[in-house]
């Protein structure tokens, strides 16, 4: 069959790899793609938000399968829009529906779908404008830190913690009177704060049934140390050592379970993956548990650079499925070996930086190169254009083998302004070391 891919980053790339291996698969289009995905297949120019336009690109390509890879399509209803279209209502949708999305789009909505099913979260509670007051003193009934979160899609930005009072009230003023983060910190989220380890949780569902994928860990944090500010993601490992099978049968439980269920029981149709980020309190213990910080709608960038390598089965075959509401017939095979993915990226990043520097990718070896922010410049050259520019995934026995295969590719890639933490992976070997 002919499938169409949205998206342009690392995330899409490690998504196309695994499409690309697919028997079932014919054409493989990406939209819009990058340097790296016009390996595995062709990419279109499309705006991704303009769904009337992709649309007619199905039509006209005959795509039997969308697979959306960023969160912002879904927000937006790209799924209702295909599945109410009479041209359109065939072609198998991977994301869900727009209410399934809100569950990214409102962190308001999730707090509260976690709360009729009993899911273990962080207290919370909601204001607006209009209840400014009622914020600060809730605020005050809270100890320190102080976790503020506008409510709608803020690019990863809309989290604020706070350790002092008087700077936390002034956040939320800023949120909700100022419109710090525009329309999305209309009504903002105070919740409690969770100390622990967190961790990556991927689902995929057809809204009834669920295949858990292997979890991940990412670095969000631009410096050594989980240092410095806030980046889309600067590493990931997958599996995550100290999730061991009875921690994830408390996960499956406690969390991936009733989240399914109430999709099921809610009729809210969700065909595609579920993100969950977790908190992980009391880790070594026999009392550790898993608390939910978020849901994403979509996989995390760049965990699926770890994830998907790792996962075995025909993915167009498990999308198939996932369509016809038939995953309880699928069994996931998963590589037993440990995935490290470390990320390269442009200098500045995540401030400004410069696009447009060439880049030698060095000696080709075992390890998959996965493409974020790359293009072919007019000379057809391999040049930055982004932020987060390569990543290299590798695949070994054991953490520390995977890590240093992956950071040899690393050394052997140059161009102008190449940075990239040093330490990925490291506080799960000391802590492996510590247990
Ligand atoms: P989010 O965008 O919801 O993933 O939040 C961004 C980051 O803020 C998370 O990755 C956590 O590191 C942190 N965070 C969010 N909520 C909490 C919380 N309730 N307690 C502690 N840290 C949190
Ligand atoms: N790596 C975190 C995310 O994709 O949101």
């Amino acid at each position: 069959m002919n499938i169409l891919l949205l998206g342009s980053g690392g995330r899409e790339h490690a998504i196309a790899y695994k499409i690309a291996q697919s028997a079932q698969c014919n054409q493989l289009f990406i939209a819009p793609g990058n340097a790296g995905t016009e390996k595995v297949g062709e990419n279109v120019k499309l705006d991704i938000a303009d769904f009337e336009a992709v649309g007619q690109f199905a039509i006209s390509h005959r795509v039997e399968m969308v697979v959306v890879g960023p969160e912002a399509p879904l927000v937006a209803g790209i799924a209702d829009y295909f599945a109410e279209q009479s041209l359109l209502k065939n072609i198998m949708v991977i994301g869900p529906s727009k209410q399934g999305a809100m569950l990214e789009g409102s962190k308001d909505y999730a707090k509260a779908f976690m709360l009729r099913h009993n899911i273990p979260t962080a207290h919370y509670r909601t204001f607006t404008a209009e209840t400014l007051a009622q914020g600060e003193q809730f605020l005050e009934s809270l100890k320190a830190p102080y976790v503020l979160k506008a409510d709608g899609l803020a690019a990863g930005k809309g989290v604020l913690i706070e350790d002092n009072l008087a700077t936390a009230k002034a956040h939320l003023r800023e949120m909700l009177k100022e419109r710090k983060f525009g329309d999305a910190s209309a009504s903002v989220v105070i919740e409690e704060y969770l100390d622990g380890i967190e961790m990556s949780v991927f689902v995929l569902t057809d809204g009834s049934h669920y295949l858990l994928l292997p979890s991940a860990k990412d670095y969000k944090r631009i410096g050594e140390g989980d240092t410095g500010l806030n980046t889309g993601g600067m590493g990931s490992v997958s599996p995550v050592p100290f999730a061991d099978k009875a921690f994830m049968k408390k996960v499956e439980d406690r969390i991936v379970k009733p989240t399914v269920r109430g999709l099921r029981d809610e009729k809210i149709p969700y065909c595609g993956f579920i993100f969950i980020g977790l908190m992980c309190k009391n880790i070594g213990t026999e009392e550790a548990e898993p608390y939910v910080i978020e849901y994403n709608v979509r996989m995390g960038d760049p965990e699926t650079e770890s994830v998907f390598p790792r996962i075995k089965n025909d993915v167009v075959e498990l999308f198939e499925n996932a369509a016809h509401g038939n995953l309880d017939g699928c069994k996931l095979e998963v590589d037993p070996r440990t995935a490290a993915c470390v990320m390269m990226v442009a200098d500045g990043y995540p401030e400004s930086y410069k696009k447009g520097d060439l880049i030698d990718l060095g000696t080709d070896d075992e390890t998959l190169i996965f493409h974020c922010g790359t293009k072919r410049n007019e000379l057809g050259k391999l040049a930055t254009n982004g932020g987060r520019v390569l990543c290299a995934t590798a695949l070994a026995n054991s953490l520390p083998e995977a890590l240093l295969k992956s950071y040899n590719r690393c050394m052997g890639i140059t161009w102008n302004g190449k940075y990239y933490r040093r330490d990925i992976g490291q506080d799960l070997l000391k802590l492996m070391q510590e247990g």
